[in-house]
């Protein structure tokens, strides 16, 4: 798999006509600068209509693009500008909910007898205790129709009833839509909620879950799609079904093993460096997927957790360092890669001195339904280190007012460091994380080593380092990773092609904190 996708959030990457939110045109004029760090696909997080209640992910028309993020024309005029780069674009689909304010939930809540009625899940009494993802109950009383209906996330979003074969259909065909766009791949929203075991304890992994993937995706007109499948599962052998080449569902998922170890919880960091967590968990991935059955996810970054350098590395003393790290560390194991903007610069998390300052759902009503249980002090510590907001806060492409993003007060405030962690001041320094990134990248596109080859793990563990190595044939790579302490390692045979402390061929010194370096040879 050749791919190397960056992630954007459109609301959040470049706002191109001054109204303070980013959009497709934004986008556009960015295409240059993607192609400069070397990917070679975009995922573009949701930019449909929608009255973003979740920022794009409660779905009103899954055919139109949303007015503050530009029209129909801009996005088919993004799709060649992509193509012209050879890029891909791989969009998100979001198959389990729409927005209360999609026509299908206008129709489907007035009554219990028309021809949407069964669209969505209603029922007169709540049959279990489901909450939603984002507090509170996921069942809520409608006064129109009189019945209940689930929404797994916020109330305004819905879950379709995938039961209901008209639904199916309807999604085969949104993704149909997709493709005659010109769309090379999807992105699915949770695709493990479609299907639903009302007797489970978990809205996910339902008996039909195979059969609804391979609806969409199976078929002649979209297997030749990219996809890649948001999927909470940690099953092994229910992840291989769903990417055995053989059953037409997914090419990959974003499996969250090593996102998670990344702190106690969502909202509380670690207690120590969770560093060599991360490593076992990558080494039992690797494995894991050594066959060929199965292709990888990587990745450290999305728009739902707080940056990984905030949570894993050091931002404050080793920021370029540890990024540089967590980069290498990741980027060069076997998979497909994906980079959230602004990750390739060294993005951190933000402070936030206010609950006003959050936009988003999750953060808001995680906030609301804690206050007065707990200190506001430690409320607000943990909604900082925790919120989605962190890595929605504009692109800080430089220094200036609103931080390069736009030139109007943007929709939420730039990055509290913007000032001085940005893409012109990373690119002006001798320390560039950005510059070691695109090394990273081109190291990768020209060595099939690095996308083909075998791993191996060197170290053991009780080590506080991380040392791989990735072989095809007679073409070998060393991938030294050390922690956040000074170790003693073995210097790998070879060449030293990639350092970032100035590393020389000739050091054989102790590797101080969060180096990394990678040997050929
Ligand atoms: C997962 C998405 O990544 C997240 O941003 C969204 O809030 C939920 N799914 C609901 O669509």
């Amino acid at each position: 798999m050749d791919l190397i996708v960056y992630q954007i959030y459109p609301r959040s990457f470049c706002d191109s006509n001054g109204d303070g939110i980013g959009d497709i045109c934004g986008i556009i004029s960015k295409l240059d600068y993607l192609a400069r760090l070397g990917v070679n696909a975009v995922w573009l997080c949701p930019c449909y209509k929608s009255p973003m209640i979740d920022n794009g992910y409660d779905v009103a028309d899954y055919r139109s693009v949303a007015a503050e993020y530009g029209t129909l024309s801009d996005l088919k005029r993004l799709i060649d500008e992509l193509h012209k780069r050879d890029m891909k674009l791989i969009m998100d689909l979001v198959p389990n909910h729409t927005s209360d304010e999609h026509e299908w939930f206008k129709q489907s809540r007035k009554s219990r007898d028309n021809p949407y009625s069964d669209y969505y899940y209603w029922v007169d009494s709540p049959p279990n205790g489901w909450q939603s993802m984002f507090e509170g109950s996921a069942w809520e009383y409608d006064g129109v129709r009189g019945q209940y209906y689930l929404h797994s996330y916020a109330a305004e979003q819905p879950d379709l009833n995938w039961d209901n074969p008209r639904v199916v259909a309807e999604m085969q065909a949104v993704v149909d839509y997709g493709v005659d766009l010109g769309v090379d791949g999807f992105r699915i929203d949770v695709i493990d909620q479609i299907s639903k075991d009302f007797e489970g304890n978990r809205n996910c992994f339902g008996p039909r879950l195979h059969e609804y993937i391979n609806a969409l995706f199976g078929r002649e007109k979209t297997r030749h799609v990219f996809t890649v499948g948001e999927c909470w599962c940690d099953d092994i052998d229910e992840i291989k079904r769903h990417c055995a080449e053989s059953r037409h569902e997914l090419v990959t998922l974003f499996q969250f093993d090593h996102l998670m170890a990344g702190s106690a919880d969502k909202w509380h960091s670690a207690d120590n460096s969770p560093l060599r967590r991360i490593r076992d968990i990558l080494i039992k991935w690797q494995n894991l997927t050594a066959k060929n059955d199965l292709i990888y996810s990587i990745f450290t970054d999305n728009h739902d957790n707080n940056f990984y350098l905030s949570r894993v590395g050091d931002s404050k003393n080793y920021r370029c360092e540890s990024a540089m790290l967590i980069a290498a560390m990741f980027y060069l194991l076997k998979g497909v890669p994906f980079i959230y903007q602004g990750q390739e610069f060294g993005s951190v998390g933000s402070q936030f001195a206010d609950i006003g300052d959050f936009r988003d759902v999750e953060s808001v009503n995680y906030y609301n339904n804690r206050v007065g249980t707990v200190s506001h002090e430690r409320l607000m510590e943990q909604i900082n280190f925790g919120s989605r907001d962190n890595v929605r806060r504009p692109v800080a492409w430089n220094g200036g007012r609103y931080c390069g993003f736009s030139t109007a007060k943007p929709w939420i405030a730039p990055p509290s460091r913007a000032h001085e962690i940005n893409l012109a001041a990373d690119i002006a320094s001798d320390k560039s994380v950005f510059r070691f990134y695109c090394r990273l990248i081109n190291l990768r596109k020209s060595s099939d080593a690095i996308r083909y080859g075998d791993f191996r793990s060197l170290s053991g563990n009780g080590d506080d380092y991380f040392v791989y190595e990735r072989v095809l044939g007679a073409e070998r790579y060393t991938v030294v990773c050390n922690f956040d302490s000074v170790s003693q390692i073995e210097i790998p045979r070879g060449e030293l092609i990639l350092s970032n402390y100035n590393r020389s061929q000739s050091d054989k010194s102790d590797f101080r904190p969060y180096e990394t370096a990678v040997y050929r040879g």
